[in-house]
Order: structure tokens, then sequence, then C-alpha cells
């Protein structure tokens, strides 16, 4: 589909110059002669780029690129300001109005249709950029020491399999990812923390990525416990998290237990949760109680994922479908008991779905990766309520 130029011009004549111009080059036209005009067709036609004279007797270009800046439907429009006006200040308040580039008349039509073509390729690369945004998942466990970390590393590891992931390891003082996958201390996690966030930029971020064999990106912390003593600033947190995003498809942050302060800040930008919880009654309270909490700082259920996780087989754990009854939430995924596999995979420092992926979790892993890929995606597109 051809995309669709408003030109915006007093002079009729110079309207029909430049409109003839763009239509050779393919473009479709549409024009406005009066500021008030070019309001209206901006609302009514949505074009993808606006040509727009400055003097105009109704309302001049300033004024006209100003409104459209201010009302949602246009204002992502990008308009190039056409005129005779050929001082610097004039720039400068066309720029300041909100144009995104300045054509002085008369212009050779070989400059107006490179211009064009620039700024109508910005444009789409700056949509795509938005609509590429990298989907960001927290994994947080109902309490410690069930599973968390193990099912963070493995739906990860799967999920890098088809797009680029980076896991990251919110728990300084406690981190076991690196460990587990043969990275041993690594800390690039707290050497950002103790940054000024002046200094968290996304080149920094990068420089302390790991890559494991697997494809899969990692932001570590150890298990010094000296790290523990950090005093982690939730912005900061906030920080590495957005520009994580900038890196690849998929950000998955293990947060450990409950909800702290940091956790806190970091839901408000995430956009999905996996909660992740034991067959017990204890551990089903909390987890009652963390969805309440969720709920209250906007976590609808629909973004929620409950992961009831069995390490060991017993006839005293709580079924699944009584778990589900006293959460009154669905199981997203429910794992299988596999003590030896989990340990042979950590002693070979690999995830479970590259160590034995034949294996019944390996499956339900990577099962569970793909729901949660296609919900995350369903949030974003706006297909899944929440
Ligand atoms: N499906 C499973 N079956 C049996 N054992 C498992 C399973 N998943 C994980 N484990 C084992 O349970 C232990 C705890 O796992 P993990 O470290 O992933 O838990 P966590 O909730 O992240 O703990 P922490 O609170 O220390 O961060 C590990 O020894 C791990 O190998
Ligand atoms: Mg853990």
């Amino acid at each position: 589909m051809a995309e669709k130029i408003l030109i915006v011009d007093d002079d009729v004549d110079s309207l029909k110059l430049i409109g003839l111009m763009l239509q050779r080059q393919g473009y479709e036209v549409v024009v406005a002669n009066t500021g008030q005009q070019a309001l209206a067709r901006a609302g009514a036609e949505r074009p993808d780029l606006i040509i727009l004279d400055i003097m105009m007797p109704d309302m001049d270009g300033y004024e006209v690129c100003r409104r459209l800046r201010n009302e949602s439907a246009t204002q992502a429009i990008p308009i190039i300001m056409f005129t005779a006006k050929t001082m610097v200040d004039d720039k400068v308040a066309g720029f300041e109005a909100g144009a995104d580039d300045y054509l002085t008349k008369p212009t050779h039509p070989a400059e107006l249709a490179s211009r064009v073509k620039a700024v109508l390729a910005r444009s789409a690369a700056q949509r795509r950029g938005k609509n590429d945004r990298a989907f960001a998942m927290g994994l947080i466990g109902t309490k410690g020491g069930i599973g968390t970390t193990t099912l963070a590393v493995n739906v990860a590891t799967a999920t890098a399999q088809q797009e680029p992931t980076i896991l990251a390891d919110f728990r300084p003082g406690q981190g076991t990812i690196g460990l587990a996958l043969g990275f041993g201390r690594s800390t690039g996690m707290p050497n950002l923390l103790s940054r000024p966030t002046n200094e968290i930029t996304s080149r920094a971020v990068e420089h302390e990525l790991v890559t494991h064999s697997s494809g899969l990106r990692l932001l570590l912390s150890s298990s010094r416990p000296k790290e523990s003593l950090m005093n982690v600033s939730p912005d900061s947190a906030a920080l590495i998290v957005q520009h994580l995003r900038s890196l690849c498809r998929h950000v998955m942050l293990d947060l450990g237990p409950g909800i702290n302060k940091v956790t806190a800040r970091l839901l408000q930008d995430l956009d999905q949760v996996t909660l992740t919880v034991e067959p017990t009654r204890l551990a089903l309270a909390l987890a009652r109680d963390l969805l309440l909490d969720l709920e209250q700082v906007g976590f609808a259920q629909a973004r929620v994922n409950v992961v009831l996780i069995n390490r060991t087989q017993s006839s005293l754990s709580v079924p699944w479908q009584e778990a589900e009854h006293i959460l009154n939430h669905e199981m997203t995924a429910i794992i299988s008991p596999a003590p030896e596999l989990a340990f042979q995979a950590t002693e070979a420092g690999m995830p479970i779905v590259l160590f034995q992926p034949s294996a019944i979790v390996a499956d339900q892993f990577n099962k569970l990766a793909e729901e949660m890929n296609s919900r995350v995606q369903a949030i974003a597109r706006g297909t899944l309520t929440t």
C-alpha cells in the first residue's frame, strides 16, 4: 500500500507542484490549504507524513505542528516543515514546535524526495522498535528452596533456543544460577548494582553478561554473603531491566521468594509474573497471600502463571486440583519430581532441558516455556485481557 502524505500550503501552485512530484514517486497525496483544514485532514486521513508550510493566513505552521503533537491520534506522525523562511531562528522554532525535518523553498525535487524517504524510514524503524520491545517476566517463589531457580534456568534455556533470551539473577548474596551452570561466582549483577545510576548504561549492562553454551545470556549474582549486605536501589534494578530489554527479545528475572522492595519496583515494569508453589498447605497459604498482593499492585490473574513444583513423590502432597481450589487459580504447569536428574544436571553445569531432553520434566519445562511466551505475547498485543 502506498504511503500517504498530507501536504499543507496556502499557495495552490506550490501544492500542485509538490503533490505531483510526490505522486510520481508513488506516494498517495492529500492536500490542505489552511491550518484548520490541515488539522482536520490529519485526524481523518492519518497520513504517514505531513509536509507543512509555515506562513499561512489562518494559523501558522508552528501552531499547526504544536496542535498535532498535542493530539494522541496525530502526535506520532512525522512532520517536515516546508517554507520560504531561511533564518536559523525559524528552523529552531520549527524543531521546537515538534518538526522532524526542515526544507526551504525552492527545493530541488530530488532533495524533497530523499528527505521524505529518510523521514518515513526513520518513523517506520521507530514503530518497529516500539512493537519489538522485549517481553519481561519475573519468577517469584512462594518460599525458598522449592525449585524457582531450576524452573527459571530451564524455561529461559528453552526460550533461548527460539529467540534471544537473557536470564537475570536478582538475588545478590544468594545467587545460584552461576554455580548451577558452571560459571562459578560470577558477579555481573552486583557489579552493576554498586554503580551510580548514571554509570548503568546499556553498554555497561551488556559488558557484564555471560553466555552459556546453550545460547542463553546471563546476568549473574554470586552466593557470597557480602553481596547480601548491599543496599540495592530499586531504581537501579529497574534501570538494569530496562537496558536488558534493549538487548534481547525475552528477559526473565529470578526474583527469589516473596516480595521485597526491589521486587515491588520491578513488578511495575513486568509483563508477566510466574509464581512457584510446592504442594504443601503452608506454601499454598503463602501463595494465596502473594496472589492477593500481586493483584493489589495491578497484576490481574491473567498476567500471573502459577506453577506447582513437586520435588518428591509423596502421598501427603496436596493434590493439584485441591491446590487450584485453594488458590482459586489454574495451574499453568505441574512439574514432576526428578531429584536425581536435578542433581546430575547441576553437577554437569547444564539445564535439565539440555542434559536430558527426553525426560518428562524436560518436556514439562519446554511446554511451559511455550505457554508462557505465547501468553506474554498475547498480553503485549492486548488480546489477553488483564
Ligand atoms: N522437579 C524437581 N524435582 C526434584 N528436585 C528438584 C526439582 N526442581 C528442583 N529441584 C531441586 O530442589 C533444590 C532447590 O532448587 P532451586 O535452587 O531451584 O530452588 P529455589 O527455590 O530457587 O531455592 P532458593 O530459595 O535457594 O533460591 C535443588 O537441589 C534442585 O536441584
Ligand atoms: Mg533460587
